[in-house]
C-alpha cells in the first residue's frame, strides 16, 4: 500500500511516519516544506520525502500514484487566526480544497484532518443549560461560534467549509473520505519556543514550557477558566492507524479523536506543569515563575475569542474502530515536557 502524506513533516505527520514505518510494510510518500522533524526517518527506504510545497504542479501526479491520501496541511496556531486571517482561510480551506477535488476525480481515498474547533463553543457559554450537549458529538452538537465579527473563528469557519465540501464530494461524486477531528494533541515535536526557533505565540503547551524554562510568568488568557482535553499524540496516531486499517468502518465518517478523561482548565494545566517541572527537569522553579492573568485581546490582539470547553464524545470511534485513548494527562504531559527539555536545554536556551 502506498500512502501520500501531505504535510508529512509536521507534528502529526512526523509521528504518523514513525509509527507507519515501524509497524507496517506501507510505502510512504511525504511532502512538506521542511524535513526538520523527520530527519531521523529519512534513511528508511520505504519513505520518500519531497521537500517542497504540497501545492505545486506535481500534486495531481502524487495523488494519482497513491492508494490513500492523508491531508495534514494547515495553519493551526490560534495566534494567526485574527492576525493573518487571509492566510488562515487559504491554508485551511482554499488550498486543501484542491486536494479534495483531485481525490474525488481520481477516485482516491482521502483522510482529512480537521479540528475540534469546528464545534466552536458550548451552549453553556451562552448561558443555556443543556446538559445533553456537554460533550461534543459528531452528529448532534449545535454549531456555536462567538460574535461574527471576531476573526478568531476564521480557522473554525475554514475547516467547517472544507468538511462540508468533503461531505458534498462524497455525496455527489462518490469520494471515499474520512474526517478526523483532533482534540488538542500534545507530544514531542509539537511547537517552537518563541525567540529560539520561531517567533510569535505558539500553542499553550509551548507557551508554558517556554515560561518554565526561561523562569518567566505563565500567562493565563482571560483567567484560564477555559477547558481543553489534552490528548497524547500516541493515542491520536493509533486512531489514524485504525482509520487506515478499517476502510469500510470509516467510509464517509467523521470521528472525534480526543481523550475526555484528560479534561483540565488552562489555569489548572499551568499549576500542574509548575508542580511537575522540578521532577521532570531536575531543577527548582525560580521566583519569577508564577501565574499572571492577561486579557485575550492583549495576548492575541483584537478579534480574539475562545472556545470555553471542548469535551469530545468518542463513542463513534470506540464502536466503529475499536479505538479508545489510553494515555492519561500526567503521562502525556511528562512525555511532552521531557521532549521540550531535551530539545531546548542543551545549549539552545539558557535555562534559569
Ligand atoms: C488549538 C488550535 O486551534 C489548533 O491547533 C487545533 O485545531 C485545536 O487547538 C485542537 O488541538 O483541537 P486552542 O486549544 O485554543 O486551539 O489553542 P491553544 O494555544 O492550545 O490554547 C488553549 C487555551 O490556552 C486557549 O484558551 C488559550 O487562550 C489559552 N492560553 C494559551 C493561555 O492561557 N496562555 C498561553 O500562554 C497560551
Amino acid at each position: 500500500m502506498k500512502i501520500l502524506v501531505l504535510g508529512g513533516g509536521g507534528f502529526i505527520g512526523s509521528h504518523f511516519l514513525e509509527k507507519a514505518l515501524e509497524q507496517t510494510d506501507w510505502n510512504i510518500l511525504a511532502v512538506d516544506l521542511s524535513s526538520k522533524k523527520v530527519e531521523h526517518l529519512l534513511p528508511n527506504s520505504r519513505l520518500t520525502f519531497i521537500k517542497e510545497s504540497v501545492y505545486g504542479p506535481s500534486l495531481n501526479d502524487w495523488i494519482g500514484e497513491s492508494d490513500i491520501v492523508v491531508s495534514l496541511t494547515a495553519i493551526c496556531n490560534p495566534s494567526y487566526y485574527n492576525t493573518e486571517t487571509l492566510k488562515v482561510i487559504e491554508a485551511n480551506f482554499i488550498h486543501p480544497l484542491e486536494i479534495v477535488k483531485i481525490c474525488a476525480s481520481r477516485r482516491k481515498r482521502l483522510i482529512q484532518f480537521s479540528t475540534s474547533e469546528v464545534y466552536g463553543k458550548t451552549p453553556a457559554s451562552l448561558g443555556v443549560d443543556s446538559w445533553q450537549y456537554d460533550k461534543m458529538s459528531e452528529d448532534e452538537s449545535p454549531l456555536i461560534l462567538g460574535p461574527v465579527a471576531k476573526q478568531r473563528w476564521s480557522y473554525s469557519c475554514a475547516k467547517q467549509l472544507l468538511e462540508r465540501a468533503i461531505l458534498a464530494c462524497g455525496k455527489e461524486q462518490g469520494l471515499h473520505y474520512t474526517i478526523i477531528r483532533p482534540f488538542n494533541f500534545i507530544g514531542p515535536r509539537m511547537d517552537y519556543i518563541p525567540g529560539v526557533d520561531g517567533e510569535g505565540v505558539p500553542r499553550v503547551l509551548a507557551c508554558f514550557m517556554a515560561a518554565l524554562i526561561l523562569n518567566q510568568p505563565l500567562q493565563l488568557v482571560n483567567g484560564g477558566l477555559q477547558k481543553r482535553v489534552f490528548t497524547s499524540i500516541g493515542d491520536g496516531i493509533e486512531a489514524l492507524m485504525a482509520v487506515i486499517k478499517n476502510p469500510q468502518a470509516s467510509f464517509g465518517k467523521v470521528f472525534n479523536v480526543g481523550n475526555p478523561n484528560n479534561e483540565i482548565s488552562i489555569a489548572d494545566l499551568a499549576r500542574k506543569m509548575m508542580s511537575m517541572f522540578p521532577e521532570v527537569s531536575g531543577r527548582q522553579l525560580g521566583r519569577q515563575c508564577r501565574l499572571k492573568i492577561i486579557s485575550g485581546e492583549t495576548f492575541y490582539g483584537p478579534g480574539y475569542d475562545d472556545s470555553d470547553r471542548r469535551l469530545p464524545d468518542i463513542s463513534l470511534a470506540q464502536s466503529l474502530l475499536n479505538w479508545k485513548p489510553g494515555i492519561d494527562l500526567n503521562n502525556a504531559l511528562r512525555h511532552s515536557m521531557r521532549a521540550y527539555l531535551d530539545q531546548y536545554s542543551s545549549g539552545n536556551l539558557n535555562v534559569a
